[in-house]
């Protein structure tokens, strides 16, 4: 049985982690529930126990051994360094850590043995890298990729509840005839698709864009992997799409390579039976799984494959690889049980 904490329970992937830890009967001993002041004192329910949600201290990771943060990269960057000296253990959903050389960047199905170099923190990826890699992880057992393409569709709870609420608010607003109130993306999201998710960076890339290039390296191990993105946020609440171009070095095989897809952990085709059982947003919500269907030889070129994958972006994208991260851990003894 382990303590746990978790800073931004009342957010959107917070929430979510809950609802996992209970569904996977993870052994918690106790539990700690961190937000802002804004949410100090309120209650949670859970496992049938109403938890008082408290604000972070120096001393709150003191008797914890997990720590699981989904708040914002500025609380990341606080409570690092606080959950190191209290020798917990940091699963982190920011950006913050992913890149840095002494912090593993997980998906358990396919990079584990990474967690044995921790020194206190470990990052989730990006929720549009984690189901990406899970592909691309089957894919390169196929043949060497020369190069990956992908766009991303990207519902708006990736922006956290903030955004949620935006996008109802403005729905609510085009009902009434009222002018749509902007406040956390650059433009209207309600009717509308955005190619910005996260700021610009220097190369004309987006953050959100130079994160699938980078955590996608360094998870599958390839350093010098070929790869491209355009990250588009567009009006659906759950559930994050994309579209890849995948090509190999070879001639595409493609009951070889849905064969391999079919292997991979975590990994289900939707529509193999039947072409109108594509995975949509909608139809993979509240699923833990990643979701690939439209799997087609590339008309383009014999070397290439396009697919289009879709994984619930608060669950695998989140909540789920991080207590499965936080699994991996207990299984590969890297902390103490307590009694
Ligand atoms: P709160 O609900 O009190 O604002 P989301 O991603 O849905 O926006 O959620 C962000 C989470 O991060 C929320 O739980 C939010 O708490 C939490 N959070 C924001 N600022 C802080 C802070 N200063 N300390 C701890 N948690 C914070």
């Amino acid at each position: 049985m382990y303590n746990l904490a978790i800073v931004g329970a009342t957010g959107a992937v917070g929430k979510k982690l809950l609802q996992v830890l209970n569904e996977r009967n993870f052994p918690i001993r106790n539990i700690h529930f961190f937000a802002s002041s804004r949410s100090e004192g309120k209650t949670i329910n859970f496992q049938n126990k109403n938890i008082v949600v408290e604000t972070i201290k120096e001393s709150s990771f003191q008797d914890i051994d997990i720590v699981f943060c989904s708040a914002t990269n500025e609380i990341s960057k606080k409570i690092g360094p606080m959950v190191r000296n209290a020798k917990s253990i940091l699963i982190d959903d920011s950006s913050v850590f992913r890149m840095d050389d002494d912090v593993p960047l997980i998906v358990p199905e396919i990079n584990p043995e990474d967690i044995d170099g921790h020194t206190g923190i470990m990052s989730i990826p990006n929720c549009t890298t984690t189901p990406l890699v899970m592909v691309l992880n089957a894919l390169k057992e196929f043949a060497k990729i020369v190069k990956v393409n992908v766009s991303t569709y990207q519902a708006v709870s990736g922006a956290g509840s903030a955004a949620i609420n935006e996008l109802n608010k403005q729905l609510e607003e085009i009902v009434q005839n009222k002018k749509p109130t902007i406040s956390v993306f650059t433009h209207q999201i309600a009717l509308n698709a955005i190619p910005q998710v996260d700021i610009f960076e220097k190369n004309n890339y987006t953050k959100e864009e130079m994160k699938i290039v980078n955590e996608s390296r360094k998870i599958l191990h390839e350093d010098m992997l070929p790869i491209s993105a355009t990250c588009v946020r567009i009006p659906t609440a759950i559930g994050h799409c994309e579209s890849v171009s995948v090509e190999f070095d070879e001639d595409i095989d493609l009951s070889k390579i849905i064969d391999l897809l079919s292997h991979q952990s975590g990994l289900i085709i939707s529509d193999l039976d039947d072409i109108l059982k594509y995975p949509t947003p909608l139809n993979t919500e509240n699923d833990h799984n990643v979701y690939i269907g439209r799997i087609r030889e590339d008309l383009a070129t014999k070397k290439g494959l396009l697919f289009w994958i879709v994984a619930d972006n608060l669950l695998k994208g989140a909540a789920t690889n991080a207590v499965q991260i936080a699994e991996t851990v207990i299984l590969r003894k890297k902390i103490q049980a307590r009694i």
